[in-house]
């Protein structure tokens, strides 16, 4: 299995400090917030990564993670979004790196406590589908919610006004390489984005989608108080404590 870590987009909602560098550079507590999702894959035992990266500070990623020897890597693989096209626009552009095998995403803003290396084993045995990772959260209406029934995802609603559940999606996502076709078929949302949750429906349609929940804590980091939040949660799993 291939991994792939979506950190495209403009970070619009954390400036100034994203005038002067990518988002996902920026630090959670005492690493930069790209180190999370990438040691969540290594940990995880994914050799073969893709960064999807954006915007103007691109070469910045370089300078943080060079070819990812200091993360057991061989090397990483990078390319780049023009525009905010959405995370499955950001996605589609991983297609010939994955070469058909099954893989694994997750968001550059995402940050989760847990060992996911189980999920990844089990959803390599899974014939085919995709499968998504789900966390009950007090402010559901912020992500894609998922409604369920009888260990079932029914449907994903992206940012609903009224959620059916509090059952946040989190941005960690396993699928089959026909996922590349699906994004093929998308039209951009009211919000001029190929969303991922459109994708996870078609999914959901086809009655090929599993899920897990996440245990540990999960957050992103993408605004300023969530940005706050994922530093307390790393310094407290370090021991610090303010
Ligand atoms: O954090 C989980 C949530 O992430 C999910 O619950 C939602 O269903 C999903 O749509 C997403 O919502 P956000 O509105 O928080 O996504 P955001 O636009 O902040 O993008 C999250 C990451 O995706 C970002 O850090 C980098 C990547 N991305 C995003 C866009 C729009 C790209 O690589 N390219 C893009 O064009």
């Amino acid at each position: 299995m291939k991994g792939i870590i979506l950190a495209g987009g403009l970070g619009t909602r954390l400036f100034p400090c994203t005038k002067v560098t990518n988002k996902h550079l920026l630090p959670v507590f005492n690493k930069p917030m790209i180190y999370y999702p990438l040691l969540t894959m290594v940990n995880a035992g994914l050799k073969d990564i893709m960064i999807v990266t954006g915007g103007n500070y691109a070469g910045d990623f370089l300078r943080i993670l060079g070819n990812g020897r200091e993360f057991g890597l061989k090397d990483i693989s990078y390319t780049y979004q023009e525009g905010e096209g959405g995370i499955a626009d950001a996605l589609r552009l991983a297609e010939n790196f994955a070469e058909g095998e099954k893989i694994f995403v997750m968001l550059g803003d995402n940050i989760v406590e847990d060992d996911i290396s189980e999920d990844i084993k089990k959803f390599e045995k899974q014939k085919e589908g995709a499968g998504i990772f789900l966390k009950e959260v007090p402010d559901p209406e912020r992500f894609g919610v998922a409604e369920i029934k009888n260990g079932k995802v029914l449907n994903i609603e992206e940012k609903p006004k009224k959620p059916k559940s509090n059952y946040a999606v989190c941005g960690l996502y396993l699928y089959d390489n026909r996922v590349f076709d699906i994004i093929r078929e998308l039209k951009p949302s009211g919000r001029g984005e190929l969303e991922i949750t459109d994708v996870n429906n078609v999914y959901i349609r086809k009655n090929i989608m599993t899920y897990s929940m996440i245990n540990g804590w999960w957050t992103d980091a993408g605004t300023f108080e969530s940005l706050l939040k994922a530093s307390n949660l790393v310094a407290g799993k370090e021991g610090f404590c303010f």
